[in-house]
């Protein structure tokens, strides 16, 4: 047995595989597909458990990979034990339906005593308590002998992980030798202690599980085996814990570097060490698979892991930024069996830097406020009320709270600090809805059991439909007469009700005698809610009316609509495939799309976002709406909101040439051509991570125009210039006035100042060898006074002087003490606060210079007259 290169383990164990006619298959992301019941993937067979239950054709019956993992359960001890880590590589062999126990564990066996030349009387081999087929092969066919073999129960030998393909297993043990061992006489495999590690695990897939405790024999029997690279990596190169591991340990001596702390130096800082070691890993890997730092799910973890790293390296004494540079060397590690990583090398430093810049930003005023509470804490249960003030004013996630907090031995009330959080989400949510829709207040609860209305509005803007119910002031009445406002539920309705960020529908409700402006469209679990104010005439339930969109109206959300689904699209072809929609507001007047990337847009990306956008408009393509069951749509490669559920029928809207396809349920323009033109007004920021682009199509293009060249007009007119293309030309040049118009200013000051200081000078009073000296200067600014002041010290014998000076109606004083009057023990800061106090005012500042605010300004002459006597005073 030689000692083996981690990235080297890998290879061999791929090859053996493919040589028993596996399929290799590289790892898939660490972001499930198509399973909402995983956050992230965290084993070999995760994400393909389709193949095993059979719903999904496999490419191949047998399939070998090394698979990217994330665990989080356990990442408090992560750091604290030298053996838990977030990230790790499961190396797996899968048969689908193909080759069974026997095979699999021959394979296994040839693959450790033969490849790796593991000596056979280290293994030992666990099997399920009943599993008497898996007992005889490895005793009888294998030949190992029974003292290397146990039995054991449902707890050890049946691998399930929550819902899906399960079933008994045989785990593969390496002994490590006795100086690992707690040397108690019962010590063996399955004993917690060091000696017996388990590195391989045999999973007879025949089960699939409801995660409920029921299960189901599969259509097929199946192989999922599945070993911790870095487990093996340990095992070959005889090392006590993963972050010895090769490629692993030199992660941690780059921290080492980094951070000026090597390991093994102290248990506190081997914590951190480990802590960053793995969490970097962890982070690099996730956001190569596209995830992004955020406030929920895997965004979350992501989050929390950038932010325990960046805390740690502080404690390791790292100032400033480290966790960019550190993810360099995970990229340099793992770039040969991982190539995306080289290839997002940019965007995977750019977002570590980005979320441990804006950390770090408010870290250490919350670590100070947290420590004044912890101080001031008279128990050993920290307050709910304070976890909360750090989360909502420093972004301190409660478990960071919680961490620190439990490095001194304290809890943290939670029940208060969800209750907070609570109360928080509510009053916003509250907020929300108050604001501006007093009228309608209550009409969801009003409609609920109504059933769902059926909405014509894809294909027409003008429907018949009779009045279902009529809701006023959250009551359902009968009947409501002229000036009501009331939210009208119809029989059907080409009215959109707001949704997907698509503003409701406005218009109108008429019949014989009746007319109601509709001013907006809400939805209620399907029924749609007009928003009606009754203008004329008398509206009752039963009524059959005409409903008639506002067609302008819709047009131009209709246009703004589409122009969101280009503008993703050409965001994700010029930024990346990191894009997605995070919330979009469409309305009549524009789109303000939000989407995730990491940095404000350059000025060049904007224009090429605008112009592949508008290229597509004049391209004049045609876009269609069609309904489908969902299979279809995600195989037709149509792009879903993220974390969104859908029904088993989806509409899909397509720009036909193939530039854009979403799940949509909202109205588009029927040709690319109808948006006439887009245009971008602005891109900011909403949240770390998320960018804002506000943009116009159509005539709100022209308006934009239209508006431009009026203030352009306007500033020409302002600037008397006839010719606005001459403006760029008038304002330089007016700069340059300016300018020059400020040197001239200062140059006249400089000269002022002179004058006055010579004729100050000439009133100058002698005390105790000090020349004193002090005037009241009217029209003086603040500024004025500062520059009389420094040229005051650069007289060479000892000079104490003050100013006053009255501009724009308020007074002020400036007092000078140059070196030598300095060293006579005078300090200008004490002399013009004396002066100040006089007025009622006051004020202080260096030794050297000072100035003060006077308040009483006919007190100003008669306080100046008191310099020569504090002069004498200060002297003592
Ligand atoms: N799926 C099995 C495991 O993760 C092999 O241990």
């Amino acid at each position: 047995m030689q000692w083996t290169g981690l990235n080297e383990l890998r290879e061999k164990y791929l090859a053996f595989f493919q040589s028993k006619d596996h399929l290799r298959l590289p790892s898939f992301s660490l972001i499930p597909q198509g399973d909402n019941s995983l956050l992230l993937i965290g084993a070999g067979m995760a994400p393909m458990k389709k193949y095993f239950t059979g719903e999904a054709e496999p490419p191949r019956r047998r399939v070998t990979t090394c698979q990217k993992c994330i665990r989080t359960p356990d990442i408090d001890s992560v750091g604290i034990t030298d053996r838990h880590g977030t990230f790790f590589e499961m190396l797996g062999n899968f048969s689908f339906g193909d080759y069974f126990k026997r095979e699999a564990i021959s394979w296994a066996w040839e693959f450790f005593t033969r490849v790796l030349e593991m000596p056979e009387e280290k293994l030992y081999v666990t099997v399920f308590e009943t599993d008497n087929e898996a007992w005889d092969i490895w005793t009888k066919e294998i030949g190992v002998p029974e003292s290397h073999m146990k039995r054991m129960g449902k707890e050890d030998n049946f691998w399930e992980h929550g819902s899906g393909p399960c079933g008994p297993c045989s785990e593969i043990y390496f002994d490590r030798g006795e100086e690992h061992g707690c040397g108690k006489p019962d010590c063996g495999v399955g004993c917690e202690c060091d000696r017996y590690v388990e590195i391989w695990n045999l999973v007879f897939s025949q089960f699939n599980s409801d995660g409920e405790g029921h299960y189901e024999d599969l259509a097929q029997k199946n192989i999922d085996t599945g070993m911790g690279l870095e487990r093996l990596a340990c095992v070959m190169q005889g090392v006590d814990n993963l972050f010895l591991v090769d490629t692993v340990q030199n992660i941690m001596k780059r921290m080492s570097e980094i951070s000026g702390v090597a390991y093994g130096q102290g248990a506190k800082s081997d914590i951190s060490l480990r802590v960053i070691t793995d969490h970097i890993r962890s982070t690099v890997f996730m956001i190569g698979d596209g995830v992004l730092p955020s406030n929920e799910g895997r965004g979350y973890v992501l989050r929390r892991l950038l932010r325990r790293a960046a805390r740690h390296g502080k404690l390791l004494g790292v100032n400033g930024l480290f966790l960019a540079e550190l993810a360099d060397t995970v990229i340099q590690e793992n770039e040969k069996a991982y190539p995306e990583l080289r290839e997002k090398r940019e965007t995977i430093r750019k977002i570590i830097g980005f979320e441990e810049e804006s950390f770090l930003k408010t870290i250490d005023q919350g670590l100070a406020l947290l420590n004044s509470f912890i101080d001031k804490a008279d128990s050993k249960v920290f307050s709910g009320e304070h976890a909360f003030t750090l989360n909502d004013t420093y972004g301190f996630p409660l478990d960071l709270t919680r961490e620190i907090l439990a490095e001194r031995g304290m809890d943290v009330d939670e029940d208060r600090f969800r209750e907070l959080m609570k109360e928080q989400k509510e009053r916003a949510r509250s907020a929300r809805k108050d604001a501006g829709a007093d009228a309608w207040k209550g009409e969801g609860t009003a409609a609920a059991g109504l059933a769902a209305t059926e909405f014509t509005g894809y294909s027409e803007l003008e429907t018949q439909a009779e009045v279902i119910a009529i809701i006023q002031g959250g009551q359902r009445v009968e009947s409501a007469g002229e000036g009501a406002e009331v939210s009208v539920v119809l029989s059907q309705t080409p009215f959109y009700g707001e949704s997907g960020g698509q503003v409701g529908d406005s218009g109108e409700i008429v019949a014989q005698g009746l007319s109601m402006d509709v001013v907006d469209t809400t939805r209620h679990q399907g029924v749609f809610l007009h928003r009606a104010v009754v203008t004329q005439g008398a509206l009752a339930a039963g009524d059959k009316v005409t409903a008639r969109v506002d067609e302008k109206r819709r047009a131009a959300i209709m246009r703004n609509h589409t122009a969101a689904h280009l503008l993703q699209a050409a965001l994700r072809k010029v930024l990346g495939g990191h894009v997605e929609q995070a919330g979009q507001l469409v309305n009549e007047k524009e789109v303000r799309f939000d989407f995730t990337h990491f940095s404000a847009m350059t000025p060049e990306e904007l224009a090429a976002v605008e112009i592949l956008v508008n290229e597509e408009i004049l391209k004049a393509v045609p876009v269609e709406v069609k309904e489908m069951p969902i299979e279809e749509a995600r195989k037709s490669g149509a792009m879903a909101l993220f974390g969104e559920k859908y029904g088993d029928v989806v509409r899909v809207a397509s720009v036909t040439d193939g530039f854009s396809r979403e799940f949509c349920g909202g109205t588009h323009m029927d040709n690319t051509a109808k948006l006439g033109l887009f245009k971008i007004v602005s891109e900011s920021s909403v949240a770390s991570g998320v960018r804002r682009i506000e943009a116009v199509t159509g005539s709100g293009v022209l308006g934009m125009l239209t508006a431009q060249s009026v203030t352009l007009l306007e500033t020409a007119r302002a600037l008397k210039t006839p010719n606005p293309a001459e403006l760029p030309i008038r304002a330089k040049q007016l700069m340059g006035e300016m300018k020059e118009k400020d040197k001239q200013i200062e140059a006249l000051n400089q000269q002022v100042a002179k004058a006055n200081l010579q004729g100050v000078f000439q009133n100058a009073q002698e005390v105790a060898g000090i020349k004193v000296v002090f005037a009241l200067l009217s029209g003086t600014a603040p500024d004025a006074l500062r520059a009389l002041c420094d040229k005051a010290k650069e007289y060479e014998e000892p000079l104490a002087a003050v100013f006053a000076g009255i501009a724009g109606g308020k007074a002020s004083l400036a007092a000078a003490c140059n070196k030598a009057a300095q060293e006579k023990g005078l300090k200008a800061g004490q002399l013009v606060k004396e002066v100040a106090m006089l007025t009622g005012g006051n004020g202080g500042g260096r030794p050297d210079f000072a100035m003060a605010g006077a308040k009483d300004q006919t007190k100003l002459d008669e306080a100046l007259a008191a310099v020569p006597e504090l002069v004498k005073k200060q002297l003592g």
